[in-house]
């Protein structure tokens, strides 16, 4: 297989999609066994749905927790953390995935945009930041409040709410000199558009996943495969001379 070779002086910025934690054993979102095809984004994924049922919204995000605590960082998470030792300060991981297996397998130069699962945050967004919260929901009752009075929410980005930290990214986007994305399917913005910012600017750009993505056309390279087996190995690190 082709290796990509990584320079003294390159900075790499990682996108991951739920592919990535799929040979963990979690569901991705889209495809014919994906979460959308058992519930609708309407019910349990917008500001909408929270209004309307809290605690159906809450029983969605309860089920993932509670399947995110059973599973364990795969052969891809680790891979990523081990690149991320061998190129420190050059490295930067951007997740749309909202359980914790980056952090688990070690990565550090992390950042949620589309939040964590184990954090809730006040739903009037008060100001007061979000809380570690890996509780298990079996109805509306048990869901704490924060001190201003407000329900706890689940620490997720709903369809229809701006993604997080985006000027960070769009710095992190502009220091790269290639960008390596790993299981998305290029179908929910602006995390889509992440690999059109990077080649304008001229970047290499690395799709690895079992399928083509909607945005194709705007890598450099894609590698088809489970990125478990792909993502060890891909990378030829050339390591500074200490001299
Ligand atoms: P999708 O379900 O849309 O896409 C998952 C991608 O992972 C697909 O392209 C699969 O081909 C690929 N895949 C499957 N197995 C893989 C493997 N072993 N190795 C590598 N790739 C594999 O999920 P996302 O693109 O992550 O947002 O979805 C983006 C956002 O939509 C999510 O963050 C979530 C969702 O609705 C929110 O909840 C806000």
């Amino acid at each position: 297989m082709e290796k990509i070779p990584v320079a003294a002086d390159d900075h790499i910025f990682v996108l991951t999609g739920a592919g990535i934690s799929a040979e963990s054993g979690l569901p991705t979102f889209r495809g014919s066994d994906g979460l959308w095809a058992g519930y609708r984004i309407e019910d349990v994924c917008t500001p909408e749905a929270w209004r309307r049922d809290p605690a159906g919204v809450w029983a969605f995000y309860s089920a993932r927790r509670e399947a995110a605590q059973k599973v364990r960082p795969n052969a891809a998470h680790v891979a990523l953390a081990e690149l991320e030792s061998l190129i420190k300060g050059r490295f930067f991981l951007c997740t749309q995935n909202v359980d914790d297996l980056h952090e688990r397998a070690g990565s550090a130069a992390l950042l949620h945009m589309h939040g964590e699962l184990a954090k809730s945050r006040c739903e009037r967004e008060c100001g007061r930041p979000p809380v570690e919260d890996r509780n298990v929901y079996r109805s509306l009752d048990e869901v704490g409040r924060c001190p201003c009075g407000g329900r706890l929410r689940p620490h997720i980005v709903f369809f229809g709410e701006m993604p997080l930290e985006m000027d960070r990214i769009q710095d992190e986007i502009a220091k790269a000199t290639l960008m390596l994305v790993v299981g998305t399917s290029g179908s929910v913005y602006p995390a889509a558009s992440f690999v059109h910012w990077a080649r304008q600017r001229g970047e290499r750009t690395v799709y690895v996943g079992p399928e083509q993505p909607l945005n194709a056309d705007a890598f450099t390279h894609v590698f088809e495969g489970k990125a478990g087996e792909i993502l060890p190995g891909l990378f030829e690190v050339e390591i500074a001379s200490r001299r």
